[in-house]
């Protein structure tokens, strides 16, 4: 195996983190989920750090906590939906590891989010007309970075399996 570090990126909701850890554990590899890390060493929850310090600053921490993990050995990290698209996190990431892109369409990543917004700073307040509209906006803004990644598997179904194909 020639590498040591695993991203997984997508949108909210895609699944990264499920997936991370089934494949953390068929590799015998530690998981790493990179807003958990944020909220544990920051000492305050993603929520509260939107509300108190503003997005900006998530950002900033966001590429801080990133490039802490990116020196660890071994492990898999399930990035936030929004990682790769701010600070050249991305080329960072394509550099210091495998990235995976778990791509799911908007209808399915609607569903899934329709009843986890309240951990989510960016979809509260939101509709099921307004979540579907907001995932497909962002899509089309986030996706020319998620499409950079090496490997691109459907969230859907996404299968553990398969994904140790893909990487070994
Ligand atoms: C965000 C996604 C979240 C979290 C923050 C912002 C985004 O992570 O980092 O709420 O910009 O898409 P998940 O993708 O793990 O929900």
């Amino acid at each position: 195996m020639i590498f040591s570090r695993v991203y997984l990126i997508g949108y909210m909701g895609s699944g990264k983190s499920t997936i991370g850890k089934k494949l953390s554990r068929k590799l015998g590899f530690g998981f790493i989920d990179l807003d958990g890390y944020v909220e544990e060493h920051y000492g305050k929850s993603i929520p509260s750090i939107f509300e108190e310090e503003g997005e900006q600053r998530f950002r900033e921490l966001e590429k801080k906590y990133l490039s802490e993990v990116s020196q660890l050995e071994n492990v898999i990290i399930s990035t936030g939906g929004g990682t790769p698209c701010f600070f050249g996190n991305m080329d960072m990431m394509n550099r210091s590891g495998v990235t995976i892109y778990l791509k799911m369409s908007v209808a399915a990543l609607a569903n899934r989010l329709e009843n986890a917004r309240t951990q989510r700073p960016l979809l509260t307040g939101l509709t099921r007309e307004g979540l579907k509209d907001f995932i497909k906006e962002a899509l089309q803004k986030r996706e020319p970075f998620y499409n950079q990644a090496h490997y691109l598997i459907s969230g859907e179904n996404a299968d553990v399996d398969e994904l140790m194909a893909l990487i070994s």
